[in-house]
């Protein structure tokens, strides 16, 4: 299974996003960002760094491969788009505007794929209707709500997946329920 992660806007959660999968699921990620943190937080040989002249890993199906992308333009991203089972756009509501950004990445990736996934990310109040409706004039791809959560800085800085962080307290496993639910429904989404 291959799964990238991409959007041409930065600051997306596009590594949030990748590390989180990654840790609940002990999936590999590759990006091509010099300053990704994804060694330092991964088991070792489950992240790997990729230089500007490397080409895309060769693995086989069963490998669960997460592409964390940085936001700029690099054919492997394309390359990797063609091979993904699941494309996974992810975009923080600021504004409508703002979302100018987001449709030019979808329009980017349309032309090689259509299994695309927006991930209406960092949700708060109804920001993932708004997303709804400033796509929905242009496309019907499925749009799935991650809300607004420590549980992701927190599983990254402990280098735990949510999951585990719930199980060592009670507390967390209250306050950790929603965002570990919506991760595992875009999971079970993707995967089925
Ligand atoms: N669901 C969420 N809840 C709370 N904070 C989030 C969430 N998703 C992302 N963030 C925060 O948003 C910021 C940007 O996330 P991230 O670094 O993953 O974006 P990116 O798309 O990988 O950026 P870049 O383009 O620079 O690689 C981070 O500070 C991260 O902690
Ligand atoms: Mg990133």
């Amino acid at each position: 299974m291959k799964i990238v992660v991409w959007n041409l806007k930065g600051g997306q959660g596009k590594t949030v996003l990748s590390l989180s999968i990654a840790l609940l699921r002990g999936s590999y990620v590759v990006t091509n960002d010099t300053y990704s943190p994804i060694e330092k937080v991964l088991p070792e040989g489950h992240a790997l760094q990729m230089d500007p002249d490397d080409d895309l890993p060769q693995v086989p199906d069963d490998i669960e491969l997460i592409y964390d992308f940085g936001g700029y333009p690099d054919a492997r991203v394309i390359e990797a788009v063609k091979q993904a089972d699941a494309v996974l756009i992810p975009i923080i509501y600021e504004s409508p505007l703002e979302m100018q950004v987001t449709i030019n990445a979808l329009e980017e990736v349309e032309r090689y794929t259509d299994k695309i996934v927006v991930i209406a990310n960092k949700c708060q109040g109804d920001d993932v209707e708004k997303v709804r409706e400033v796509l929905g004039q242009f496309y019907d791809y499925p749009v799935l709500e991650i809300k607004k959560s420590t549980a992701f800085s927190k599983a990254i800085e402990q280098k735990k997946s949510m999951r585990e962080l719930m199980e060592s307290s009670k507390l967390l496993e209250f306050h950790y329920k929603k965002p570990l639910a919506q991760l595992e429904e875009l999971l079970s989404f993707i995967t089925e």
